[in-house]
């Protein structure tokens, strides 16, 4: 079965990118949104993203004409029904997802194969929010979507071994590398990932380290490009927080437990990057 027609639902952060990558790899694309002005928000941010391109010398004028000719939006459901696949990238909210798996799952054609990129919620449970739980799958992206290379695609007891290989192929047709993955809380990378982070910030809470002392470690020890600190600022400490707090929920392992500081750095409103200061201060000095 071949992917030609690509509908995402969802045109915030990633459905602005995983749209803009499959119409730049030729796709027809349709977005939906819930609203015009948000539909218009998430556009206008794929146009920045491709002017950039041009003015950085990495797509042409074409380039970016014809992406935008695959790509429309939309605020209506139905326009995604002749789609092949549809991707959902709307908020991370598992009564909105029910919701909207079980509208499109009564308008989409019966072979539509639906992924979702959640982070956290389970593939498996969102599957059975349809009546073809065989051709749901996960396909996680990760931010910024047209620069990161890689795309988890995660499957389910149920799902069919031809949904997978339909999935591979559009995704090396969209110029990403696919890993497969079953279906558990934090799939490969943030199953390995969090609990990095999460001891780093208790390496940092103990006090064996300093902030600074901390990050160089990994970064000239094990030729990382960041510390873990500064990464868990770029992340977001609530959405560090947040994940941990559901993988510690699934796992019940102590590796999985977010630390006092974090959460009290949390309570505190120190969410990292985004609202100025975590373990770094970025209001004056953005950190390097
Ligand atoms: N932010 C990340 O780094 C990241 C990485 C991988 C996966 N994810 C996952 O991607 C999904 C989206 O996250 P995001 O960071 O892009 O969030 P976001 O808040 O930037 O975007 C979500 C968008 O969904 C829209 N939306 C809500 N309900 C909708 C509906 N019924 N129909 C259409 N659009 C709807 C919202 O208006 C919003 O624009 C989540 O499931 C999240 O777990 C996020």
């Amino acid at each position: 079965m071949a992917i030609r027609k690509v509908g995402v639902v969802g045109c915030g952060l990633m459905g602005s990118g995983i749209a803009q990558v499959s119409a730049q790899a030729g796709f027809p694309t349709v977005v939906r949104e819930v609203s015009a002005n948000a539909l218009e928000n998430g556009m206008g941010s794929i146009r920045r993203f491709l002017e950039d391109g041009i003015r950085k010398d990495k797509l042409t004028q074409a380039g970016m004409d014809a992406t935008l000719a695959n790509l429309s939006g939309t605020v209506e459901l139905g326009q995604l029904a002749d789609c092949d696949i549809v991707l959902e990238a709307a908020t991370e909210h598992l009564g909105l997802k029910r919701e909207l798996l079980g509208a499109l799952d009564r308008l989409c054609k019966p072979e539509t194969i639906f992924a979702s990129n959640t982070s956290s919620l389970s593939i498996t449970q969102m599957s059975a929010f349809t009546k073809r739980p065989e051709r749901v799958i996960g396909l996680h992206f990760f931010n910024p979507v047209p620069l990161m290379k890689l795309v988890e695609v995660v499957k389910t007891i149920r799902t069919d071994p031809v949904v997978l290989q339909a999935a591979d192929a559009w995704c090396t047709a969209i110029g990403k590398t696919a890993v497969h993955c079953g279906d558990s809380t934090g799939f490969v990378v943030n199953r390995l990932l969090v609990p990095y982070m999460l001891d780093a910030i208790r390496v940092f809470e103990q006090g064996l380290a300093t902030r600074d002392d901390i990050d160089d470690a990994m970064k000239l020890g094990c030729g990382h490009p960041m510390g873990p600190l500064l990464l868990t600022d770029h992340v977001g400490l609530d959405t560090t927080c947040y994940i941990s707090e559901i993988m510690f929920d699934e796992f019940k392992e102590s590796r999985f437990s977010a630390p006092p500081l974090l959460k009290r750095m949390v309570m505190a409103g120190l969410t990292g990057r985004k609202s100025g200061r975590g373990f770094y201060d970025w209001s004056t000095h953005p950190p390097s």
